[in-house]
């Protein structure tokens, strides 16, 4: 199934100005905000919702992209193995799996650096460039702006077109004051892909004194066949860096590993900010051998879509519009206030994803197993009704 009516409005895309209401903001206020906050995603106040693990007689937890099968077979059998070796410093551990990402990714080892998820890689970025000021959609996944943030530089969100896409022509009428542009495609929150040959003119077009960095959390979930990773280009390139992470669709989002892959010289710059050893043995193993897994990714990718499939059917007889997903969730257009809905899910043992500004009515539902789809969408009926 695949829905394009936009959360904000079926026919109207959001304007900055739009935006800039819903957020609260003057006028000015948008091209430059303070230093603020890490993100708190909220997951530690949620007592009593288990990890999602296959279907749940307790609460079920749809809020954070999670991949609810948890890791391959053989990622469980090295998890056990490998605490023999948990009094090791993990460096040749890390640097096989640096090896194995590089040989998977068909690119050299020195186009790879590892991260404690690709948090620490988006913390790394950031450290390293994000003095040249962040261009970047609004709304889009917080944390390389929080660490920008963090680090008092300034950021300028450009908001999604209607369908939810990133709007590069005002990304590019808007890069003038900003070194860095964080792109994230597929999209968090929206779901949504950066039209292929609109991204192709964009990049040809950044001059090479700007870096883009291309987030690609939810590489491995995109389905549709006009939709091309950047990673190639990157790592050819002066100025593109690309982030994968392990905690999407290999289900390990509670081990911690991510990478960035670019050109060799990025990645010794980024390389200076990276914390020694933070991928731990056990980590690194679980990841090295879930790349190794010939089907995991493909049977992932299947049914996500099979679920995402049972989620979408259900938003549709809600009669909630959601943005075409090519990711593990989906963003509906409750068209009241989500916050008091989420509450009501919660209450319900339903966890479901946190209040994005940008967009007050917007729920983002994360795709479960088929089980927790249905009960969700029961959830949620119950709620509105
Ligand atoms: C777009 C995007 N990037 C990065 C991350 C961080 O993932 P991790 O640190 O687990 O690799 C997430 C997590 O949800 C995400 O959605």
């Amino acid at each position: 199934m695949s829905v394009r009516t936009p959360v904000h409005s079926a026919t109207k895309p959001l304007s900055r100005r739009d935006v800039l209401a819903r957020l609260g903001w003057g006028s000015t206020a948008f091209g430059m905000l303070g230093a603020g906050p890490l993100p708190d995603f909220g997951e530690l106040r949620v007592p009593g919702l288990p990890a999602a693990r296959g279907a749940q007689s307790g609460g079920i937890k749809l809020s954070s992209n999670e991949n609810p099968y948890g890791m391959c077979d053989a990622a469980r059998a090295s998890f056990q193995a490998e605490i023999e070796n948990a009094n090791r410093y993990p460096f040749p551990w890390s640097a096989d799996l640096q090896g194995a990402v590089a040989r998977h990714l068909r690119v050299r080892e020195s186009n790879v650096v590892l991260g404690a998820g690709s948090t620490e890689i988006l913390r790394m970025c950031a450290a390293a460039w994000s003095d040249r000021g962040v261009l970047q959609a609004e709304p889009t996944f917080e944390t390389f702006g929080s660490y920008t943030r963090a680090a008092g530089h300034p950021i300028h969100g450009v908001p999604l077109d209607g369908d939810g896409r990133h709007d590069l022509s005002a990304m590019q009428d808007s890069a003038g004051g900003s070194g860095v542009i964080y792109i994230c495609n597929p999209s968090n929150p929206a779901s949504t892909l950066v039209r292929q040959d609109e991204f192709d003119a964009f990049l040809d077009a950044v001059p090479e004194d700007k870096l883009v960095i291309i987030d690609e959390a939810y590489h491995e979930f995109v389905v549709d066949p006009d939709y091309r990773s950047q990673l190639k280009r990157a790592v050819d390139s002066p100025n593109i860096v690309v982030i994968r992470t392990f905690s999407k669709v290999y289900g390990m989002a509670g081990m911690r590993v991510g990478y960035a892959a670019a050109a060799r010289e990025l990645i010794r710059e980024l390389d200076r900010y990276r914390t020694e050893m933070s991928v731990g043995v056990v980590s690194a193993v679980c990841a090295k051998v879930s790349l190794e897994d010939p089907d995991y990714a493909a049977d992932q990718q299947r049914l996500n879509v099979e679920a995402r499939g049972i989620l979408e059917a259900g938003l549709a007889e809600l009669g909630l519009p959601c943005w075409e997903s090519q990711t593990n969730f989906v963003m509906c257009d409750l068209g009241r206030p989500m916050m008091p809905v989420n509450r009501a899910m919660a209450a319900r043992g339903v966890r479901v994803g946190r209040l994005f500004p940008a967009l007050p009515e917007g729920l983002r539902i994360s795709v479960g197993t088929p089980e927790q789809m249905h009960r969700c969408v029961e959830a949620l009926g119950a709620v509105l009704a």
